[in-house]
This record gives structure tokens, C-alpha cells and sequence, in this order.
């Protein structure tokens, strides 16, 4: 199941981020974020009460006024990758992130893994930030937010 995650799963979090990653910065990155206040939504996969996935998303401060999110990390137990629960932690964010009025989702990850959600790179080329190439890539929740060029600050803890 995927649900938002509560303070009581903090441990375990950090444990699945390490893991997926294979080394802690993730998990600290997670921890900075929550400690700054910007872990806008936090979302696990529990599976008879163990944390076994998690997908965080961040506010965006933007200069044309439209609300928009950056998903980092997303992290899946090694033992439980391939079973969908990556794709299924994006799609729920993504229905709330809408859902709350936030308009896109800014991404830097594997240009061959996020298209399956609907995340282009094209999209992501009106978008002024520190980065850019084909691992750079947006997703629309409101048609047309990204139509116009926009600049993007991440959030602190990103330390960019
Ligand atoms: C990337 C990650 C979150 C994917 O989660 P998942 O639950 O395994 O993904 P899903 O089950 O939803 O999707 C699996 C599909 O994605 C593909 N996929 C997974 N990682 C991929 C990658 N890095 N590049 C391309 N495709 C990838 C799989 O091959 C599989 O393809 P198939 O459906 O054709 O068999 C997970 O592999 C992970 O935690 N990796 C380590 C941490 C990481 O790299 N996070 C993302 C940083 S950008």
C-alpha cells in the first residue's frame, strides 16, 4: 500500500533510501529537507507494516508564480525493484501533488526510466535551472503550466 509517511517511519526510510542508493547522501538529503521544512509530500510503500519504498517531493520557487515541485529521491528496497512500486509511488504523488494545486514536477534522474510516468525532457527545456540534458525532465499536472519559459530555486537542502 502507499501512504503518506509518518514520523514513526523515519528510521526505516532512511534505511530503504540508504539501500537503494548504496550509500547514505540520499537518506541525509531526506533528512535535511524534513528538517528545513520542505518535504512538501512524503509518501512510502508499506507492505505488512515494513517500509519498503519512498518518494519524496519539494517545493519550487519559481519566477512566473506557478506551482511547481521537484521529485528526489525516489527509492525502492533492492530485493523489491521491478514489481511496480516505483511507477506506483509517482502516480500517487503525482494525484495529490495535483490534487493541491501543484501545476508540474521537475525531475533529474534515468532518461529511460521516468517517460513511463509521462516525464519528458522536452518539457523540461523552457525551464531555466542548474540543470538540463536528457536526464533533466518535467511532468505536467495542469495542461499548459510549462508552456511559457520559468525559472526554477530548489529547495536549500539541495544545496545548489
Ligand atoms: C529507480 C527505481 C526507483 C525504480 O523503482 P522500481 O520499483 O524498480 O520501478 P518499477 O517497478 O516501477 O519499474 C520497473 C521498470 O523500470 C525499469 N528501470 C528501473 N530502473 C531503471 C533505470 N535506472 N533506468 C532505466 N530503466 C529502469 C526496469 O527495468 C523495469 O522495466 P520493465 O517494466 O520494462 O521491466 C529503483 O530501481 C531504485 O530505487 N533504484 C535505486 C535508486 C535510484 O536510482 N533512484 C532514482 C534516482 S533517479
Amino acid at each position: 500500500m502507499i501512504r503518506p509517511a509518518a514520523p514513526a517511519d523515519h528510521a526505516a526510510i532512511h534505511a530503504v533510501v540508504a539501500a537503494a542508493f548504496g550509500q547514505a547522501e540520499e537518506a541525509q538529503l531526506v533528512e535535511a529537507l524534513r528538517a528545513d521544512g520542505d518535504a512538501l509530500l512524503e509518501l512510502v510503500a508499506a507492505d505488512d507494516g515494513a517500509v519498503v519504498g519512498h518518494i519524496l517531493f519539494s517545493p519550487l520557487v519559481t519566477d512566473n508564480g506557478r506551482r511547481l515541485a521537484a521529485l528526489a529521491p525516489l527509492s525502492v528496497e533492492p530485493g523489491r525493484q521491478k514489481t511496480g512500486l516505483g511507477t506506483a509511488l509517482m502516480e500517487e504523488g503525482h494525484r495529490r501533488l495535483a490534487a493541491a494545486g501543484i501545476e508540474a514536477v521537475i525531475l533529474l534522474g534515468h532518461p529511460a526510466y521516468y517517460p513511463r510516468v509521462g516525464y519528458s525532457a522536452d518539457l523540461a527545456k523552457v525551464v531555466t535551472s542548474p540543470f538540463n540534458g536528457p536526464g533533466f525532465m518535467a511532468l505536467e499536472l495542469a495542461p499548459g503550466a510549462l508552456s511559457q519559459p520559468l525559472g526554477i530555486t530548489y529547495a536549500r537542502a539541495f544545496g545548489l
